[in-house]
């Protein structure tokens, strides 16, 4: 979504400005612009839609200087991405100006009002409102200072009080940076809902709508809480609330490298991640398990092993790729500790009127913490009595706050806006969670958790294994011959795909089959993916990656439903990804294998291109589909975690071949703080 970068300091503003920018690239936009002040050419201002590179160009052609300034990456709410709608937005004299994240939601009843008091405005945006609705405090203030001194000198009030004034007014969700020209090197920031964040250097001061944006600057960071208002000046940073009362500043440190937010010498940031999926799970399951015995440690948790016996039901609230970890958290949690769970999209649950008993428990799954969506619902389960826990890769993010505990996914920051590994270290904290709640509730045997719990142990080497060696023994093999094309679909206007090789491929890293998987169905208009059981949200979620990046329509659908209704997609034109794996010894995973080898023959038998998932070792299904993956055994509850890897790689080499923006998908946000 929207990023902000604020700076006070002895550097040259506009390169520190649109570094930061491009740090926060991520989280997706359609326009950029900045504004710097303190030259004696005035307030400046330059914008430009699209992406960064057309703002520098407009920049180089028209270069600005200062002492300091604003900049901001719009991701369009309201107004079309268009110059005149990108941020910073002025008031009527131009010598104000406002950044802003998040939505006005009663913009347009504010605009009638300024309009009457005589204000002009010139873009569809919600956030002009805020930079008149300021001018108009100032002026309110300028004319009350005026008539209370007599006709004396008129004496201009500060900066901070016109906007202490006009956020009481806002409704919706805003995350602020303001300057003005007429107060030389000042910034004024407020929050009310999207992340902001001030950076505090040596002499020089930062303000962001993320931490990356400003990490190679300083490490010392103050989370702005929601009712805060900071003025950063170069004597240092002064904090209050809307109310005006004076507050602390606190400073954490962010243990982050700046590095881990680089590429890498990867080509995109999506494939990085990829590939720190071994680290990312290793992170998040170190020091919380113990592999002598089995025992799952939880610490930060504000909820006692007595709460966790006596809940009735978990309700799990996420979205996008959160949700699908709450889909596969609920298997977990309910086979290992025999606790029901719901799983609700966060955008539905508290308009659904929910019916949760303070006994339930609510868990939040999100890689942001700062999901509008997800802290409504939060906000939701905290009204009707619920404690909450949250799952979350952002360490002090609004969510944690607001948590009864916290389970951190140590991920590392992520870039790219398809989560990948933040994805695998959420399956990875639901699986500790599931096994901590079985441990307290008495669901399992220790045996059973030792077993476990060696086996999660054992997976990042899993993962090392399919990533990076190209000797490993897990293969494609490639089967059955494609259907022979009727005359009908081969007179279609479908495209017929190239037959498969009938022998077994070569060895090929897992990267490689992606990449050949890529080369054959890359022109795919359709694409549909089959799980059952505890696989299902990994077929929504591989459904999904494509979906983001490659913009190829694609469904995940149960296995088990496809008599139901999406057979009558199938066809020669359609490539069916069936994820296929088993625990060979876990009886209900192979009951569950063997429905799903029964609903691949029906996809077969009408001539769909089936592309299997399967356990490493099992030949049976290479001979009945035409393209095979192999990855390593593990626990039904486990797989997941190793499944999803080669539908991200496949989606990833689809979304390149096809040209597409992988690490910032068209119309996609990583960090979405609108409802
Ligand atoms: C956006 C991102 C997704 C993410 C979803 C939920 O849509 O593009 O990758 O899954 O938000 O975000 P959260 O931060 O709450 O996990």
């Amino acid at each position: 979504m929207c990023g902000i970068v604020g700076y006070i300091g002895p550097k040259p503003v506009v390169p520190v400005i649109i570094e930061g920018l491009r740090r926060l690239e991520y989280r997706g936009y359609d326009s950029a612009g900045i504004a710097v002040a303190g030259s004696p050419d005035g307030l400046q201002l330059r914008r430009a839609p699209g992406k960064l590179r057309n703002l520098e160009a407009v920049i180089a052609e028209h270069p600005i200087h200062g002492t300091f300034g604003i900049g901001h990456t719009r991701w369009a709410t309201h107004g079309r991405p268009t110059e005149e709608n990108a941020h910073p937005h002025r008031d009527c004299t131009g010598s104000l100006v406002v950044v802003h994240n998040g939505i006005v939601e009663n913009y347009l009843a504010l605009k009638q009002q300024l309009t009457a008091k005589g204000h002009t405005f010139v873009t569809e945006t919600d956030t002009e409102i805020i930079a008149h609705l300021i001018e108009q405090e100032l002026k309110e203030m300028e004319e009350l200072l005026a008539s209370t001194r007599g006709n004396s000198e008129p004496t201009r009030p500060a900066l901070e009080e016109a906007v202490r004034e006009a956020v009481k007014h806002l409704t919706g969700a805003f995350a602020i940076g303001v300057l003005s020209a007429h107060e030389p090197n000042k910034l004024v920031a407020a929050r009310s809902g999207p992340p902001a964040v001030l950076g505090i250097g040596d002499g020089e001061y930062f303000l962001a709508s993320d931490v990356p944006g400003i990490l190679h600057h300083t490490r010392n960071i103050h989370f702005l809480a929601d009712g805060e208002l900071a003025v950063l000046t170069p004597e240092g940073v002064s904090l209050s609330d809307f109310s005006g009362r004076p507050l602390e500043l606190k400073t954490q440190r962010i243990a982050w490298d700046p590095i881990q937010a680089e590429k890498a010498g990867y080509k995109h940031f999506m494939l990085k991640e990829i590939n720190e999926q071994p680290r990312a799970i290793r992170d998040t399951t170190l020091g919380r398990i113990s592999f002598d015995t089995g025992q799952v440690f939880l610490d930060n948790l504000d909820i006692s092993a007595d709460d966790l016996r006596r809940a009735t039901q978990i309700t799990i609230a996420a979205c996008g790729t959160s949700w699908h970890a709450g889909l596969a958290g609920k298997f977990m949690i309910e086979r290992l500790a025999r606790l029901p769970v719901d799983v609700d999209y966060a955008s539905e649950y508290r308009y659904r009127d929910p019916i949760p008993s303070p006994l339930d428990l609510g868990l939040l799954i999100t890689q942001s913490g700062e999901t509008a969506d997800t802290l409504a619902a939060q906000a939701e389960l905290i009204s009707k009595g619920s404690k909450t826990l949250a799952i979350c890769n952002v360490v002090g993010s609004a969510i944690t706050r607001r948590a009864n505990g916290t389970i951190t996914t140590n991920a590392g920051p992520e870039i790219g806006v398809a989560s990948t590994k933040a994805f695998t270290a959420q399956l990875t904290a639901l699986f500790l969670l599931a096994l901590h709640l079985a441990q307290v509730r008495n669901t399992i045997t220790p045996e059973d958790s030792l077993r476990l719990a060696t086996e999660l142990g054992r997976l990042p080497s899993k993962l090392e294994s399919m990533l990076l060696d190209p000797s490993n023994t897990i293969g494609m093999s490639e089967g059955v011959a494609a259907p022979t094309l009727t005359s009908a679909a081969t007179s279609s206007s479908t495209p017929a795909w190239p037959g498969p090789e009938r022998r077994r491929a070569p060895r090929l890293t897992l990267d490689e089959q992606c990449q050949h998987l890529a080369r054959l169905f890359h022109a795919a208009s359709n694409f549909l993916f089959l799980g059952r059981g505890i696989h299902y949200p990994i077929a929504l979620e591989g459904a999904l990656k494509l979906k983001e990046i490659s913009y190829i329509h694609a469904e995940g659908y149960p296995a088990g439903e496809m008599k139901h209704g999406p057979n009558a997609l199938i066809d020669e034109s359609l490539p069916v990804v069936c994820i296929a794996t088993k625990d060979p010894d876990d009886p209900a995973s192979v009951l569950k294998y063997e429905k799903t080898l029964s609903n691949i023959q029906e996809v077969t038998a009408r001539a769909g291109r089936v592309i299997a998932i399967a356990t490493e070792g099992d030949d049976q299904i290479a001979s009945l589909v035409e393209h095979t993956i192999h990855i390593p055994k593990a626990p039904e509850l486990l797989l997941p975690i190793l499944e999803v890897v080669p539908l991200q790689l496949v989606a990833y080499h689809i979304a390149v071949r096809r040209g597409c923006d992988v690490d910032q998908p068209r119309n996609l946000a990583k960090s979405v703080t609108v409802e």
